[in-house]
């Protein structure tokens, strides 16, 4: 089975985004590529990963009018993507164009929506006219989504139970804040250790400096995999 694994490869340029995922394997994470390298590299550092062997999730979270996102998501299904995102907060309308496009697409990617912003608290929320707590409209957002056919959402690892228990076991859950024991928290606050999240119910987990800050990446990578498989075969 392909890893649970997501490595964010938040680097400024492509040069070293490679020379990071030149030294592990694909077999042990599949990675993302975000706003800040996806803007400075464009599709080039896509075609690399590919080639490489990685599987990549374009996380762009594309929010626009519906024909717009629709476009933008055959364009990362062209580009040969394994997972690409829109923000649910685009609505029931977009969220059908995106489904659409990548449905008739002859390769189509994993589609997931963001619900709320982890950065987002009940105050920013309500600046914006959203009059409910943030952990209501997460799960409003992620029941939307998925009435509109999309794969999963982006949640705290928090979150993944409500979630599931709602939506069921098939609605695919992707989840940063995940700190293996021991490492830094960094700028986190509400972390998961790896096997307490797969326990939880997550499906993919996103983990960057506990590996990108490794003295060793590929043997920090090795011993999250270790760690996942064995809470998979208990
Ligand atoms: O290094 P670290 O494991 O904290 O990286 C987490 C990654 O997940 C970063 O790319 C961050 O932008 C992303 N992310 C997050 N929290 C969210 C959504 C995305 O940490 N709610």
């Amino acid at each position: 089975m392909s890893s649970r694994i997501i490595l964010p490869l938040d680097f400024a340029d492509a040069d070293e985004a490679l020379s990071l995922v030149r030294k592990l394997d694909p077999g042990l994470c599949r990675v993302k590529v975000g706003k800040e390298l996806f803007t400075r590299s464009g599709p080039y550092i896509v075609e690399q990963l590919i080639k490489n062997g990685f599987d990549v999730f374009l996380d762009l979270k594309f929010h626009d009018i519906p024909t717009t996102v629709a476009r933008a998501c055959t364009a990362a299904a062209d580009m040969g993507v394994w997972m690409v995102n829109v923000h649910a907060m685009g609505g029931t309308r977009m969220m059908h164009a995106a489904r659409e496009a990548i449905d008739k697409n002859s390769h189509k990617p994993l589609l997931i929506a963001v619900t709320v912003l982890t950065s987002m608290t009940d105050e920013d929320l309500e600046q914006i006219g959203v009059m409910q707590p943030a952990a209501e409209q997460v799960l409003a957002l992620a029941t939307l989504a998925n009435s509109c056919g999309l794969d999963g959402v982006v949640c705290s690892a928090h979150e993944v139970q409500a979630i599931k228990n709602k939506i069921g076991n098939e609605f695919k859950l992707v989840t940063p804040g995940i700190r293996p024991g021991g490492s830094d928290k960094n700028d986190q606050s509400r972390i998961m250790t790896p096997s307490e999240a797969i326990k939880a119910g997550s499906d993919y987990l996103v983990i960057g400096r506990p590996i990108t800050h490794a003295p060793d990446p590929l043997q920090a990578l090795i011993a999250i995999n270790e760690e996942v498989k064995k809470v998979i075969r208990d």
